[in-house]
């Protein structure tokens, strides 16, 4: 499989939300990524529900919706409305994740596992079979901009293999830091979906620089 580039709108112009919605549109990317954070799960408030659902008929491309929350599971059916196609939850912050995602399921989206750089991929033993997609945290999440953590290649080759062992049908998606000098690498390890926000938004062509992740 092609891999996919899933931009974050995290790093987007929040005054002119609709002309980057419209760039991702026309552009070669494969989802919009939405980063949620509460300020209690992560130290930083992004935005929520009601910006989903004014950008949601202007997109045509699947959400990706990546919930730093502390107990996601209360919000599985507003997300759902709001038109989040991927339901990402981090597993440090779910005490019954499976659970979870058999309550994502049943909402009718797709169920994703979010890892913090510190989470060992072992842990996901026992639920990958059960997973759409699994996503590696490469910075501490909170905040756009920040510096790519190496370890996250070994982490992507472990989740590899582990999906393989476990005949999971899950994608491996990787999130921060994510720019040209590490790319190629993810995709050589394993990484099914990147995500970027400052490498895109803050470039001089963001259509551009979204083409030269893909043609990787
Ligand atoms: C971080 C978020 C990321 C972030 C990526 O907490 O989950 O999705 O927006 O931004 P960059 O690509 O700038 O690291
Ligand atoms: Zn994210």
């Amino acid at each position: 499989m092609k891999h996919l580039i899933a931009p974050s709108l995290l790093a987007a112009d929040f005054s002119n939300l609709k002309k980057d919605v419209e760039m991702i549109n026309q552009s070669e990317a494969d989802w919009f990524h939405l980063d949620i954070m509460d300020g209690v799960f992560v130290p930083n408030i992004s935005f929520g529900i009601p910006i989903l659902e004014s950008i949601k008929p202007l997109a045509k491309k699947p959400f990706d919706v990546h919930l730093m929350i502390t107990d996601p599971d209360r919000y599985i059916e507003a997300f759902q409305k709001a038109g989040a196609d991927i339901y990402n939850v981090h597993y440090e912050a779910c005490n019954h994740l499976h659970r979870t995602v058999q309550s994502i399921h049943a909402s009718g989206m797709k169920a994703g596992v979010t890892l913090n750089p510190h989470t060992p991929v072992a842990l996901l033993e026992d639920i990958v079979a059960d997973l759409d997609l699994v996503l590696l945290m490469s910075v501490n999440p909170g905040f756009g901009g920040q510096k790519y953590i190496q370890n996250t290649y070994s982490k992507v080759a472990q989740l590899k293999e582990l999906i393989l062992k476990k005949n999971s049908r899950a994608l491996i998606e990787v999130d921060g830091g994510v720019d040209n000098s590490n790319a190629k690498q993810l995709i050589d390890q394993g990484a099914d979906v990147l995500v970027a926000g400052s490498y895109i938004f803050k470039s001089a062509n963001p259509m551009e620089t979204i083409a030269g992740l893909k043609s990787l």
